[in-house]
């Protein structure tokens, strides 16, 4: 075990060595000092399944750092990260593996603080256990709450209470069954059907491998007891196979694999599968692995499959059981964890991951988000760091799903920024809206390139950007008339305009700006297919839904044009008298005052307006219409 340094290498060599034994997946969440760093690593020490190298660290570790005395301190075991040691406190998940002659574990750790929430979920996401700790003397606390909902929401239906640090309440029995019950009545309203509380105490091994002379009273398993006997309900031998295709193995001609992971099911050859989204149907001809061919394979399984037919399947795909497959639907109700330091706002497109497959996707309305502590519903416009909200989802093509309750691989999915790449929610599918499938594109004969070429022009939206009061609709007004001048068919979506009409219920709150960008570039999207040269002037502040409105055009026909006027000359100008009643706070939300202005990074064109006259600006669109 010792020479497996590489914690891939490690893991594979541990999973090959226990390959008979039952794997139990948990994870660990409580408060920053709730014990639980002590509580696992003592259970890892006193396994003896440590690697040899880490127990040697640990030795010295604990002289060095120790805040035992010459004890070891079992929570420096836990600490994946230095961080913790300079700052006491853990941020990353850890995971952890042992065994014991019953079962083998793997254990994620997962920190605290509220901000790492994300870290939670992500722990949560593939457990069957949750271990909740709560410190004796504290009871449960929102953060307890909290865990436990997300704990509820991912899918976790056991649920072991350990009341640690029952000697500093000198192991008193009324404490304990105060927080039992307690953590009971919570676990009721969430809906997580089994629920053991264990008083313990980590740090002088009380109940945890063996049960504890100090508490008589309590008559339940010891910590280590109930993880190697917990029965947890796995999915049943009734559920249809599914193999989301990770990739296509395609090494020459006459070899044609999908590969992925099993997600649910067993599958053999000659078995009736059916590839979606596409629908098309063969059997399957080899289950093929690293060690041969298999007669048949089941959930977790790494396998390869050959399809009698040629089908045409890619990754992010789902090779599912012929018979009973899982639906596919591109409108979704849906919750979501959102993790992202900016608000989730509807309206706005980010990357959704779900199984292998990565589609763009927004959040059409937000039905309410959910109090964690309560379980209440409260109405909301945007979900902020950590809150939990009932969504509908809109993705732009349909996917192979199921709800998350059946099948956490094909009903989890994560939400990416598109700007930064960062995962900003985490997010189960409940089921699909029924209008998904009930609205179908109706073909129209004269399509774009007719009703263009009727007015011998090709289509383009300019899209003017920039603070309020900087040019926007000065230029873009000389430039609608100088094209109008020379006979192109153009029209001006100006953003105070469409605000007395389409977009009047709109404020100007982040939300309300994004909902009034999509709905603006939809028109502009409408009169370009109509043939139109459309001039959008709108202070669109956000470079995502510029990005949004720049991915609804085809390559080239799209034309930012940047207004480029510093604040200071824009609140100088105060032609309507805004910026002055902004500043006196007669405005709120004003953008460049109390609400930002995102600069656009690759405009096609800039346009200084200090330095220049709005007429020799409205010519360079026009010569740059023109080139
Ligand atoms: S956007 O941010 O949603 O794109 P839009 O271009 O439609 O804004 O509307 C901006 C116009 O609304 C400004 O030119 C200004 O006349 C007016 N306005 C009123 N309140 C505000 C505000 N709080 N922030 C910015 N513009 C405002």
């Amino acid at each position: 075990m010792s020479r497996a340094h590489e914690p891939s290498e490690a893991v594979a060599a541990y999973l090959q060595q226990h390959e008979t034994k039952d794997l139990l997946r948990f994870i660990t969440c409580g408060s920053v000092d709730d014990g639980k760093s002590t509580l696992i690593g003592r259970l890892l020490y006193e396994t003896r399944a440590l690697f040899a190298d880490q127990l040697s660290a640990l030795e010295s570790d604990s002289r060095r750092h120790g805040t035992q005395g010459d004890a070891i301190d079992y929570a420096l075991l836990m600490d994946g990260l230095s961080a913790e040691r300079e700052q006491g406190i853990t941020i990353d998940v850890a995971y952890r593996f042992f065994s014991t002659e019953k079962r083998k574990f793997i254990v994620a750790d997962c920190p605290g603080h509220e901000q790492y929430t994300r870290n939670m979920a992500t722990g949560a996401s593939t457990a069957d256990v949750a271990v909740v700790l709560v410190d004796a003397r504290k009871g449960l606390l929102p953060q307890t709450r909290r865990h436990s909902y997300i704990v509820s929401l991912l899918g976790i239906r056991h649920v072991l209470v350990a009341v640690n640090k029952m000697d500093l309440v000198g192991y008193d029995f009324a404490v304990f069954d105060e927080i039992a019950a307690g953590y009971r009545a919570l676990a009721e309203q969430l809906g997580i059907a089994h629920v053991q509380a264990v008083p313990l105490s980590a740090l002088q091994g009380d109940n945890l491998l063996v049960r504890s002379a100090q508490m008589p009273w309590y008559d339940g398993p010891s910590v280590l007891e109930y993880l190697e006997t917990v029965q947890v309900e796995r999915a049943g031998n009734d559920v249809g196979f599914r193999l989301p295709v990770q990739w296509v193995n395609r090494p020459n001609q006459d070899f044609r694999g999908f590969a992925g992971t099993v997600a649910a099911g067993t599958v053999r050859p000659d078995d009736e599968i059916v590839a979606l989204p596409s629908g098309r149907r063969s059997k399957v001809a080899r289950v093929v692995t690293a060690d041969g061919d298999l007669d048949a394979a089941g959930e977790g399984q790494a396998i390869t499959l050959t399809l009698a037919d040629e089908l045409d399947v890619s990754r992010g795909d789902v090779i599912a059981a012929g018979h009973n497959p899982p639906q596919v639907s591109d409108q979704f109700a849906a919750h979501v964890l959102w993790m992202g330091e900016q608000a989730l706002l509807p309206g706005r497109p980010y990357w959704l991951k779900i199984g292998t497959r990565t589609v763009s996707a927004s959040v059409t309305e937000i039905k309410h988000k959910i109090d964690v502590n309560t379980q209440e519903p409260l109405a909301a416009k945007h979900l902020e760091l950590n809150e939990v909200g009932y969504c509908n989802l809109y993705l732009d093509q349909p996917v192979p799903f199921e709800a998350y309750a059946d099948n956490r691989t094909l009903g989890g999915f994560i939400l990416i920024d598109r700007q930064s790449n960062a995962t900003v929610a985490a997010g189960t599918l409940d089921f699909a809206l029924r209008r998904a499938g009930n609205i179908h594109w109706q073909h129209l004969d004269v399509d774009k390139t007719a009703r263009a070429r009727i007015k011998g022009q090709q289509p383009r939206c300019l899209w003017f950007t920039g603070l309020s009061g900087s040019g926007k609709s000065t230029i873009a007004n000389l430039v609608d008339k100088r094209l109008h001048a020379m006979g192109y068919h153009t029209f001006i979506l100006d953003g105070d305009n469409v605000r007395h009409g389409l977009n009047k219920d709109l404020g100007f709150t982040d939300e309300d700006r994004v909902e009034n960008i999509r709905r603006v570039a939809e028109v502009a999207k409408l009169m370009s297919d109509a043939g139109l040269i459309v001039l959008v002037s709108f202070i669109s502040p956000f470079r995502a839904e510029r990005r949004m409105a720049r991915d609804l055009f085809a390559p080239g026909e799209f034309v930012e044009v940047y207004i480029d006027t510093p604040l200071e000359v824009a609140e100088q100008r105060d032609v309507k008298g805004l910026y002055a009643k902004a500043r006196a706070g007669q405005l709120r939300n004003f953008t460049g005052i109390d609400s930002p202005y995102e600069v656009p990074e690759a405009a096609e064109l800039s346009l200084d307006t200090v330095d220049e006259s709005a007429e020799r600006l409205a010519q360079r669109v026009i010569d740059y219409l023109l080139d």
